[in-house]
């Protein structure tokens, strides 16, 4: 049996379309476009990439983008003063600073600054406990985005058990909160998980957050399941690979995200939708979830 893959970066153009289509309707309506700043600290080439991706992807679905880079050495309250203008910036929807932040920043610190409500990647505390809670807020944007994906594949949530592998507060645990939501049987794997294989093949629903190339394989898949892949590990020649290894898991699962072109595009894309969702509930507009 072969599975599917399923396409991130065709589900991504789909939901960045939904956005602009959005934007545009509201923009003819005579309201001002929506603003996302991003905030860039340093030299690390990958925040470059990505940010720069961000960047396109938002003046594509007609939202302005305004991009402060500061050097490595910028002081924490440089920083903080910049966060502090663009809170009070009306045509600043939503406020982004890429992560990681040079070490003698306290990256809590940092996101605790940020207007809650501008606050689009969905780090600040009070997001995460609105989340925890059931209460409208920003949701992480990766696991929005593979919540997306897993809806695209019209994947049965109710009871269903949902295997989340890894932990971390930007994809395991917000990933865990919304397969919670949606009344699947929710389990959190990490390191110290006894046995591994013996639990992720329960899973109906497993979605891989770990940082360690093809980790998962065949013997870890249930029949059926479907599998989302969010690790991006680059190898030593040079070559992209998830956590999952995907050739392995599509004998024996449903449908799985490949690397790249699976949940990587969808980040970026839910980013988008957050920021339209910023900029209507700051207008006072009717929220458009079309993209939820
Ligand atoms: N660094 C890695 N992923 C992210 C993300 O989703 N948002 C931000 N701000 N920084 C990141």
């Amino acid at each position: 049996m072969a599975g599917e893959i399923i396409d991130g970066r065709g589900i991504s153009l789909k939901v960045r379309a939904e956005v602009k289509d959005i934007v545009q309707r509201r923009t003819a309506a005579g309201h001002r476009a929506p603003g996302l700043a991003t905030v860039l600290v340093g030299e690390d080439p990958a925040s470059h990439v990505y940010v720069r991706n961000k960047r396109k992807a938002a003046e594509k679905c007609g939202i302005i983008s305004l991009h402060h880079e500061l050097d490595a050495a910028t002081s924490e309250k440089a920083l903080l003063a910049l966060i502090d203008e663009l809170n009070t910036r009306d045509d600043v929807d939503g406020i982004l600073v890429q992560l990681p932040l040079p070490a003698h920043i306290d990256e809590g610190k940092v996101i605790r600054a940020i207007d809650p409500d501008k606050d689009v990647d969905g780090f600040h505390p009070e997001n995460v406990a609105r989340l925890s809670l059931g209460f409208e807020g920003f949701v992480p944007c990766t696991p929005k985005g593979c919540l997306r994906l897993l809806r695209e594949m019209d994947t049965t949530f109710e009871g269903a058990h949902a295997v989340v592998v890894g932990r971390s507060n930007i994809v395991g645990k917000p990933m865990a909160q919304l397969l919670l939501a949606e009344n699947c049987t929710v389990t959190i794997c990490h390191s110290r998980t006894r046995d591994m294989p013996s639990v992720t093949r329960l899973a109906d629903i497993l979605v891989v957050a770990v940082g360690r190339a093809h980790m998962i394989g065949a013997e870890h898949i249930k029949p059926g399941a479907v599998v989302i892949d969010v690790g991006i590990n680059r190898g030593e020649d040079g070559k992209l690979r998830g956590d999952v290894d995907t050739e392995a898991a599509l004998t024996v699962a449903r449908a799985v995200t490949p690397v790249p072109k699976g949940v990587g595009p969808m980040t970026i894309a839910m980013l988008m939708h957050n920021t339209q969702v910023a900029h209507a509930r700051r207008l006072g507009l009717a929220e458009q979830e079309a993209a939820s």
